[in-house]
């Protein structure tokens, strides 16, 4: 076991390490300031272990994920995503007892009641989505009360129907606020439908003419929201913790995990992706401007879908979805030039010493926007697809949060740089 101590002036401070499974080591600083008086600062916390956890592990330096041990790849390649949403939150794969039982939840639980739905209605027909997202999600802790207690001990006997409910509740609600900012009537879940299947059908049916999925698109489909399904303690699951951590309840903490995903450089990344490549297919360039001006090092300017916070050699989920694009644009037969846009521009970067020596790469939002636009999905949609997909992941680091009797509320700390003491001036003396 390796030792730790930190030496401030001339005394000397032992630190505990912690080892994690994969070998991961940690020093931990959990009684830091109260037996030395200094806080540790890391600024965006990239440096700082927030839990311990079982349920993902990431090595970014050399692009492994695994979800309870098991390899993405293996899971993108044998696996879907309701099982793999099982595997997430429970810590196992399911036997088929277990998978049966855990898909008729979902399918029982999947439709909006006629209240419910008359929030979307308070809406205005342009909402972001995301933003109506976030709020109607919320908005279940009001109307399901019995599952949104704000005591850790109820709200986890009531984990599994809570939990049923917020997987296929967020993929109705996603699919209905697509059609009502559209005008079009709602189409409701079918029990007899598997998940994905269920999610395309509410989007695409038409009056007396059902969507009927092919194969290849409810297996892209699945594949798009199982590479999604967690992320370890990307921004928004550690929202979620954070908003947990107050012993909110488990529809509260999600929404508010939905909020941090809209942002563009997290969840809202995939569309923006697909803006900058319709920019350069429209301007008839060929990256070479967008390139320029990424490296300008303005944060407004990115090379959207490159870059990592934690992966800093590949995505391996990148890896996954932008062979799925080749795969899925040849099976339903579409040429999208904005495929052979993304490819040039990856390869373009790839030999550019400024992305290279800063090791960004493509992540997973650099080519599912094309395998949701090949999908019919719109772009202004595409972070609703996002959250779909981690919505597992949200729940199962609720749950650990949870079921932790030694949890603590989140509460870091900061370095104060603002003024001094200073007297209070009425306004009439103040210039
Ligand atoms: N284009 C151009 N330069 C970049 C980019 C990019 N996409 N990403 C990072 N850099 C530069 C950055 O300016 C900095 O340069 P310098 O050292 O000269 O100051 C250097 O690379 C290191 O960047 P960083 O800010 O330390 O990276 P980060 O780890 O804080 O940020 C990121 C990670 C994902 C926010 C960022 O790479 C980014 O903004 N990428 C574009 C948005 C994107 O695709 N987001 C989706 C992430 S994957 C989905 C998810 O899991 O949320």
């Amino acid at each position: 076991m390796a030792n730790a101590s930190l030496k401030i002036d001339d005394k000397e401070y032992p630190l505990p390490v912690i080892t994690g499974t994969e070998g991961e080591k940690a020093i931990d600083t959990r009684r830091l300031r109260a037996e030395t008086g200094y806080i540790a600062y890391d600024q965006g916390y990239g440096n700082t272990g927030s839990c311990e956890s079982a349920i993902t592990f990431l090595d970014g330096d050399n692009g492994i994920l695994r979800h309870r041990g098991y390899p993405i790849e293996q899971l993108a390649q044998h696996s879907d995503f309701v099982e793999t949403a099982y595997l997430i939150i429970y810590g196992e794969l399911p036997n088929a007892a277990k998978r049966k039982e855990f898909g008729l939840l979902l399918r029982k639980n999947a439709a909006i009641e006629t209240q419910m739905q008359k929030i979307f209605e308070g809406f205005p027909k342009g909402a972001p989505p995301m933003a109506m997202l976030s709020s109607i999600v919320g908005s279940l802790a009001a109307h399901y009360p019995e599952l949104a207690t704000n005591d850790f001990e109820k709200d986890l006997k009531n984990f599994d129907l809570a939990a049923a409910m917020a997987i296929s509740k967020v993929r109705t609600i996603g699919a209905m606020l697509y059609r009502y900012q559209r005008g079009l009537p709602y189409v409701f879940p079918k029990q007899d439908l598997p998940f994905c299947e269920n999610f395309l059908h509410m989007m695409f049916s038409e009056p007396y003419k059902d969507y009927v999925a092919a194969p290849e698109v409810a297996k892209a489909l699945n594949l798009l929201l199982l590479l999604h399904a967690d992320h370890e303690q990307n921004c928004s699951t550690s929202t979620v913790r954070m908003v947990g951590s107050s012993a909110a309840n488990l529809f509260t903490s999600i929404s508010a995990g939905i909020s941090a995903l809209s942002g563009p450089l997290h969840g809202g990344a995939n569309s923006a992706v697909m803006h900058m490549l319709q920019a350069i297919h429209d301007e008839g360039d060929d990256g070479t401007r967008f390139i320029a001006a990424a490296k300008s090092g303005s944060k407004s300017n990115r090379l959207m879908g490159f870059g990592h916070a934690v992966y800093k050699n590949f995505d391996p989920r990148a890896k996954i979805i932008g062979k799925a694009c080749d795969d899925v644009l040849n099976k339903l037969g579409i040429k999208d030039p904005l495929l052979a846009i993304a490819k040039n521009l990856e390869q373009a970067a790839l030999h550019d010493d400024y992305f290279v020596s800063r090791k960004l790469y493509p992540n997973v939002d650099f080519y599912s926007g094309i395998i949701m636009r090949a999908l019919g999905i719109p772009m202004n949609m595409f972070t609703v697809m996002f959250a779909i997909g981690r919505t597992p992941g949200q729940i199962a680091n609720w749950r650990e949060l949870a079921s932790n009797p030694k949890g603590r509320i989140y509460r870091p700390r900061q370095v104060y740089v603002g003024p001094v003491k200073r007297e209070y001036v009425p306004i009439a003396q103040r210039t």
